[in-house]
């Protein structure tokens, strides 16, 4: 939309800046006379009254779309934070959105996601069974804590990611910003999660490492959205969502389970959105076959460095040590993580085969794990 030049402002004499349109409203209000031109407006949505597909769910944002501005267009020609729907001014400022192609950022199950994500909204204070906590042995506790502090170092890329994106995409799409923002959310409250479990049992944060930060970097400074996206909520989501799923073996007592039943089902939520949103992007992005190429190869090169990632003593061997229940049994651990291996290469190149990304006969994580 072209922009008008904004009228220059005026003050009415008290200091108070106003500008010309508004200082004569003031004064057409100092004589009593209403503008009510919001009263002869066109009504797009006069009338609809959306209706409650299951009253025990309440008003869901699929209740609304179904009766009104469901499908967001393929490309909003406008900028503007105006709701979609609504009527509003030719000159309304352009908001500097970089995403404004729905293909850049949609999912076919976002919405449902959202209603989903704000349903599921739980507290990591209040919900967890903190008082379940009990001391550990010193090789476990120090494996849960390991853990919790890997945990709590990455779970809050998957905030700063998506909040670094939210602003430049375009508020036409705004399921896709909301969703998102229940994503900041749920990270927020993992991190909180996993440093109160390190430092509720005796056993207190761990180490850090070069690598995992720089995994870290990429995702956070991928030049595109998609790039991103793919890289987090696909792969290394995806991987943690596996690390989850084993909660019931990495858990000690009832707190530690909870904590990864939360944390899993909320996870679900993001790999899911992720996986659509590739599957959308590919299949509407003007030039499939060169976005295609372009994903391949930053698959390929991110799979070229997960056994290396992977293979870390500060990954592998506290997990084996919670999965064989101590020090004593960390080669049946072991054992248990080259199959939790082959499920994670499985479920990722699975996830990849839904969004219609074909990794299967391609992909460079090996079969099985190189240790
Ligand atoms: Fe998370
Ligand atoms: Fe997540």
């Amino acid at each position: 939309m072209t922009q008008a030049a904004p009228a220059p402002a005026k003050t009415n004499g008290t200091g108070t800046v106003f500008t010309p349109d508004q200082l004569q409203y003031v004064d057409e209000l100092k004589k009593g006379r209403f503008d009510l031109q919001w009263l002869k407006d066109p009504k797009p949505n006069w009338g609809i009254r959306a209706q409650m597909r299951n009253p025990n769910r309440g008003l869901t944002l699929q209740d609304i779309n179904n009766a009104y501005a469901g499908e967001p267009e393929d490309a909003p020609k406008d900028r503007t934070m105006a709701p979609r729907g609504s009527v509003y001014d030719e000159d309304v400022p352009d908001m500097g959105y970089q995403y404004n192609q729905k293909y850049q950022v949609w999912a076919d199950n976002v919405v449902a996601l959202y209603e989903e994500a704000c349903a599921r909204q739980w507290s990591a204070t209040r919900d967890i069974p903190w008082d379940e906590l009990k001391p550990l042995p010193d090789d476990l506790e120090r494996a849960q804590c390991q853990i919790a502090t890997l945990l709590t170092e990455i779970e809050m890329i998957a905030s700063d990611f998506p909040a670094k994106w939210l602003w430049q995409m375009n508020q036409h799409f705004h399921e896709v910003k909301m969703f998102l923002c229940t994503q900041a959310m749920d990270e927020a409250r993992h991190l909180e999660v996993f440093r109160k479990r390190a430092l509720a049992n005796g056993g207190g944060l761990m180490r850090c490492l070069t690598g995992t930060e720089v995994f870290l970097k990429t995702i956070l400074h991928a030049p595109t959205y998609i790039q991103g996206s793919f890289l987090m909520h696909v792969l290394g989501e995806g991987l943690v969502l596996d690390i989850f799923r084993g909660g019931e073996f990495l858990a000690k007592n009832k707190t530690e389970k909870e904590i990864y039943r939360l944390c899993m089902q909320d996870e679900a939520r993001h790999v899911s959105y992720g996986t659509m949103h590739l599957k959308y992007f590919l299949e509407h992005h003007p030039e499939r076959d060169k976005a295609l190429a372009e994903m391949h190869m930053l698959a390929e090169a991110a799979e070229l460095g997960i056994p290396g990632f992977l293979t870390n003593p500060y990954i592998i061997e506290p997990l084996a040590v919670l999965m064989g229940d101590g020090v004593k049994g960390i080669d049946k651990g072991m054992e248990a993580i080259r199959l939790v291996w082959v499920r994670m290469r499985e479920e990722y190149l699975n996830r990849c085969a839904l969004a219609g990304f074909d990794r299967r006969s391609v992909t460079k994580v090996p079969e099985q794990a190189p240790f």
